[in-house]
Formats: C-alpha cells, structure tokens, sequence
C-alpha cells in the first residue's frame, strides 16, 4: 500500500495514511512524502506513535538532523537522543515544571508565530512532532501556509517589499516575553542570521513569503518601521484561511517544512501534562534568492 493523502484545507495540510512510519521509509515512500510535502507543507499521521529510536530513523530519512536551541540551552536532557527536543512542560524528573519554572518561556515562546530554526544557516527544513501525552484541553497546534499568503499580497505590498531582507535572531522572541537571561557565550551560540522575505522554493517553485516571530527587523530599515512592516506582514500571512489547526491525539506524528509554513502552538493550562518530542532536519539546498545573499 502507498501514501494516501487527504487534503485538511483549501491550501494547507493533508491526512497521510497507507504508510507505516516506523519502519524506514523505502526510497519510494520517502520520495512521496517529499512530493506530498512540497504541495501541502503539512502531513499529518494518526495512531502511529513512535519510539524515539524510530522517531530519529525517520527524520534521517530526510536529511541531517538539525540541534536547534539545544546549541544554546545544552542542560539535562530527558531524551537518548540530543536532536530530540523536548516539546514539554515537564522536567527532567518526569514533574509537570511550575509555572515560574525556566522551561515554561520556551512553552510560552512556542505559542507565538514562527518557523523552527529560521535563526540559523542552515535553517530547518522538515520538523516531525509526535504526540506522548496531550492535556485534556487546549494546546492545539496551528500551521500557516506561507506560500498562500505570498500568492494572497495585495500588489502595493508585494512591491514594498521586493529585495528585503530580514534578521533573523534566536532570543528575540524570548527578550520580547522578558525571557534576557543569558551569557555571552549562549548569545554568540547562534548569531542573528539574514533571508530575504521573499524566496523561492528550491523544489516546488511556488513563491514563500518568510516571515515569523524570529525576525527582528529589516536591513536598510529603521528598526521602528522594519519591524512594524514584519507585524503586518506576520498578520497578513497568518489570516485563517490560510490556517490549519490540529488537534492532538497521542500517537498523532504530524511533519511540517519550517521553510514553507508557520506554525504556533494554542494556549493550555501549564498545570496539565502536555509532552511532545520533536525531529527535524536541516534544509540541504535553501532557495536562489538566499543562496544569493550568502
Ligand atoms: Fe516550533
């Protein structure tokens, strides 16, 4: 039996069955879910939980595997695997984390708009989330198609913004919720990084416009305007028709292209047990425009 895809929304999202993830993907099936990627950025697949040994071999299926914020964070870990993150609110001891408790602002920081990894070069190419635990209520998970909204920019806009190119940075999304505690050494980890606001997609060749919380303004732009510009943009390319929202069901694995899509976890009750364990790769070949930039 091959992939199966059923389409969720107008441009986002589609169900993928008929392919059991745990075993590692034939060259065929890996390229289909390529392809099924390139056109609805987000796949979801239902009632197949995975262990974290299975997790890893599936994500490598698709490319080197990307570090993220564990290059600045480091600190004790819950997983056997480093390019495991930790998508929780629960200590290394297995205890739902306080509220005042460090690991918080990174569950906080997950409910604002952004792409995994856009602070770095390379950036991070697919991210495959697999649900252990949901909490009763709340914590859905929402994806915005990035390429529907650049196809969707009003002319005037679209002109405004030709050749822009926006900075990206790790902490800034954590300085704007008050999260300024760190050294140096964990600033100079990840450096701000550059990528134009528009690219194209190296393999669909569909237009992306490339925004999220992490860019923190625009060169050749006063810091005041080019970040009022990224607000508006973010509003823009965040509009509910261009939205899919996903209710967890544990065993859920849903994979997305950080490069094509934004995605933003919903607000949940920190006292509740919500735990999540992330995968993702690194993208491998980034688009003309950004290969141009470096
Ligand atoms: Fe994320």
């Amino acid at each position: 039996m091959g992939l199966t895809l059923k389409p969720l929304t107008r441009h986002i999202g589609a169900e993928a069955s008929g392919i059991d993830i745990s075993q590692l993907p034939t060259p065929e099936s890996a390229r289909a879910i390529e392809q099924a990627m390139d056109r609805y950025g987000v796949l979801v697949f239902r009632n197949q939980p995975l262990d974290q040994d299975q997790q890893i071999r599936f994500a490598q299926s698709f490319g080197p595997l990307d570090l993220g914020l564990r290059k600045i964070k480091g600190g004790p870990h819950r997983f056997k695997y480093a390019e495991l993150a930790d998508i929780s609110n629960v200590m290394v001891d297995g205890e739902v984390a306080a509220r005042t408790h460090a690991k918080i602002v990174g569950n906080v920081a997950n409910q604002l708009w952004h792409s995994d990894s856009s602070f770095q070069r390379p950036r991070a190419k697919y991210s495959m989330l697999s649900a252990v635990v949901v909490p009763p209520k709340g914590g859905e998970t929402e994806f915005a198609d990035l390429r529907a909204a650049h196809d969707a920019l009003p002319v005037d806009l679209r002109e405004r913004i030709k050749g822009l190119v926006a900075v990206h940075d790790a902490l800034h999304s954590r300085a704007m919720l008050g999260d300024t505690d760190y050294t140096e050494a964990q600033r100079q980890a990840i450096p701000p990084t550059q990528w134009p606001l528009v690219q194209t997609d190296p393999r669909s060749g569909r237009k992306i416009l490339y925004v999220g919380v992490h860019a923190r303004e625009v060169l050749g732009m006063t810091v005041a305007e080019g970040r009022m510009l990224l607000m508006d943009l973010l509003e823009h390319a965040t509009q509910r028709q261009f939205v899919y929202q996903h209710h967890w069901q544990v065993g859920d694995l849903v994979m997305w292209d950080n490069t094509a899509t934004l995605h933003r976890g919903r607000y949940f009750d920190f006292a509740e047990r919500r735990e999540l364990r992330r995968a993702t790769t690194e993208e491998v070949v980034t688009s003309p425009e950004a290969m141009a930039l470096a």
